[in-house]
């Protein structure tokens, strides 16, 4: 499993030869200016919720690629309108199992409204279970009692969540969501792209340190395997 940073909450991942592909938010993203989004690979695009720095590049990637893209009700019908044709419409606490392993959706304490103002129903976060490993993609979130069910459900080998607090929870709440999924690999996001959730590198990774866990800030661009 090889797994690609693209900024923000976007991270590309590899499983079985198939490219996932979480928030598409590159275009519009200062920081990922060295980032060819006409080259970001694609078979399913997994979309946790309709605001734009999680969907601005979704619609272009789908369209040049023809991936599925993976998404509540809401965002499948508003993604057909605009010009997508293969959605795989889902919602909380339902999984399907796609060629790459199985897709979980499960809650996320946030809102969920698309670029044009259409609601985009419930945000979402995903479990992926594959043979190649299992992880949570958060999506945008608060820390929820309901992340404990996610510990019980499945061994998570690692996990995407938000650190960059204001919008989502941060760092302090991460290590805790940490705990609640029994996890201690922690890839970072949601941090630094906008003044609201700039944060300290530094003392991030340290506070995880502190608590036997390991915050993983990948460069953007940078590709690691699984950690
Ligand atoms: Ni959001
Ligand atoms: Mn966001």
């Amino acid at each position: 499993m090889k797994i690609t940073y693209y900024g923000h909450s976007c991270f590309g991942v590899e499983i079985k030869g198939k490219h996932l592909l979480f928030d598409p938010f590159i275009s519009q993203n200062e920081l990922a200016a060295s980032i060819d989004v006409n080259a970001v690979p694609a078979d399913y695009i997994l979309v946790s919720h309709g605001h734009f720095d999680h969907i601005a590049d979704c619609i272009a990637i789908a369209q040049r690629t023809g991936a599925t893209v993976v998404c509540s009700w809401e965002i499948s019908v508003w993604l057909n309108k605009n010009g997508v044709e293969k959605t795989h419409p889902m919602n909380t606490g339902g999984k399907w199992l796609f060629d790459f392993g199985k897709v979980k959706c499960v809650a996320a304490q946030h809102s969920s409204s698309l670029p044009d103002g259409t609601y985009g129903g419930n945000p979402m976060g995903f479990i992926i279970e594959s043979e190649e490993g299992n992880f949570y993609y958060a999506g945008d979130t608060a820390l929820t009692m309901e992340m404990k069910l996610i510990g019980e459900y499945r061994q998570i080998d690692f996990a995407f969540l938000p650190i960059g607090d204001n919008f989502t929870m941060g760092v302090d709440n991460a290590i805790l969501a940490s705990e609640f999924i029994n996890c201690t690999k922690i890839i970072g996001m949601h941090y630094d792209t906008f003044g609201y959730i700039k944060i300290n590198h530094a003392e991030a990774i340290e506070k995880f340190n502190m608590t036997g866990k390991q915050l993983i800030l990948p460069i953007i661009g940078e590709t690691i395997h699984k950690p």
